[in-house]
């Protein structure tokens, strides 16, 4: 069953200005989804930019367990030769997709309409997270599910023999959730519909129509409307994975808080369903410039030059959060380092991500001097302005790579030390993170 090693305790001190360029990995949203996509279709699927984190790569041996030919040509370059839609082969073992939320629920949901049987697991931390809301949906297709008290992994999903179409709502804003029914109704015949409230981010709807799916997108009043015909013959596509912003985000926020610093960001997706945490940074007065707006693998990107800033806190507007879902930790730290206080509601899917992310920002926050509140849907941080955070603490990162990276972060501008217990989550998303941070001056090392 999987586990997670030994834990790799990290340290983060006060550094000089922060200089250089940083390229950041590839997406890992769009990694998963190329892996995915590329098993379900016919023909070859060839990627580049691929994210060689430990989430994809378990998402990478998932997909050869379900008949797909999955092979490394060369740093970030992949093929996947796929077995088209509804060609799924029952897996032997148990699947294990490590830490990876992601991973689990969209390959639930594209097995969900296949007769086959599969079982799930995970590290500690994706056994505590909550999978009736991808259970649910499927059931709807006539899939059957397994699982511990709770909806917990580990989990058996029996597909669907004679799956049915649905139209589904999703109750909550979950690109997760909207892509794992989305990915349950390619095997289903006829069209099956997925409304959301709240936009996510959408580039299961972009992929899904690159590798020739058949799929309308309506905004009404009741929210997005997408519609997908089953039963398409995908075909293998090339895909370029353009660089994660939520990856991006960590150099990002460190050059604001760190006096002094400059650096370069190239080719940061740009993509509205992904970008608010920099219309965030912009309203709280950092010094971003987007330069050389393009498109690159179907994705809007800029390259960032982020200057040093003095910043205020603000209020985020609540339906911001699904657009920056993931960057709020960083975000907090950002906060702590501004005049004023930064107001944050509408968080409460950050209850489930890989930690409490509400709770572990907070504890954190608190053991470095910075005082905060917190209720089940907000997280209010008090800022104290540019080199006014005590630190000094050991943070506790619950196995989520970006309570990590975001504590390690906040060490590089705080007056005294801050460690992490446990850094080594921070390889299931940005692998060079270390080396990254330390080629633009950061002082992070193991402890
Ligand atoms: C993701 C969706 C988000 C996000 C996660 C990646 C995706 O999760 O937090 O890191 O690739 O679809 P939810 O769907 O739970 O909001």
């Amino acid at each position: 069953m999987s586990g997670h090693g030994d834990p790799v305790p990290m340290i983060a001190r006060k550094s000089a200005a922060l200089k250089g360029v940083a390229e950041v990995p590839g997406d890992k949203s769009i990694s998963h989804r190329a892996l995915i996509l590329g098993a379900l279709s016919v023909g070859k699927t060839e990627i580049t930019g691929l994210l060689e984190g430990q989430d994809v790569l378990d998402t990478a041996k998932a997909m050869r367990a379900f008949g797909a030919t999955v092979t490394q040509h060369g740093p970030g370059a992949w093929t996947v030769e796929g077995v088209g839609v509804g060609g799924f082969a029952e897996p032997e073992q148990v699947i294990d997709c490590g830490n990876s939320g992601t991973g689990v629920r969209l390959i639930m949901g594209c097995m969900a309409t296949s007769p086959i049987t599969a079982t799930f697991t995970g590290d500690a931390s994706l056994r505590k997270r909550p999978m009736g809301r991808v259970t649910d949906p499927i059931a709807l297709f006539g899939a059957q599910s397994y699982g511990r008290r709770g909806g917990r992994l580990p989990m058996t999903i029996v597909g669907a023999p004679d799956p049915v179409p649905v139209t589904y709502t999703v109750p909550m804003p979950s690109a997760q959730v909207k892509s794992a029914v989305l990915l349950a109704g390619l095997n289903a015949p006829g069209q099956t519909v997925v409304i959301e409230k709240e936009a996510t981010r959408d580039h299961t709807e972009r992929m899904l129509r690159g590798f020739g799916a058949e799929i309308s997108v309506e905004e009404t009043p009741e929210g997005r409307v997408i519609t997908l015909q089953g039963q398409p013959e995908l075909t293998g596509q090339t895909v370029a994975v353009p660089r994660d912003p939520s990856s991006a985000a960590f150099p990002v926020c460190a050059a604001l808080i760190v006096p002094g610093s400059e650096i370069f960001v190239p080719g940061v997706s740009q993509n509205p369903t992904r970008n608010g945490l920099f219309t965030t940074l912009v309203e709280m007065g950092a010094d971003i410039a987007f330069e050389n707006p393009r498109e690159e693998g179907g994705e809007p990107v800029a390259d960032l030059r982020v200057r040093y800033s003095a910043l205020k806190g603000i209020e985020v507007p609540p339906e911001r959060a699904a657009s920056m879902i993931d960057e709020y930790p960083v975000l907090s730290v950002v906060a702590a380092c501004a005049t004023g206080t930064t107001v944050m509601r509408g968080v409460k899917e950050l209850r489930v991500k890989e930690s409490d992310r509400i709770d572990a920002m907070a504890r954190g926050l608190e053991a470095c001097g910075v005082s905060i509140e917190e209720d089940q849907d907000t997280l209010i941080v008090h800022g104290l302005g540019a080199g006014n955070v005590p630190g000094g603490a050991t943070c506790a990162t619950h196995i989520d790579h970006r309570i990590a990276m975001s504590f390690l972060v906040l060490g590089l501008a705080a007056q005294q030390p801050i460690s992490v217990d446990d850094g080594s989550p921070i390889a299931t998303s940005f692998p060079v993170f270390e080396d990254l941070m330390r080629g633009l001056g950061a002082q992070i090392k193991r402890a």
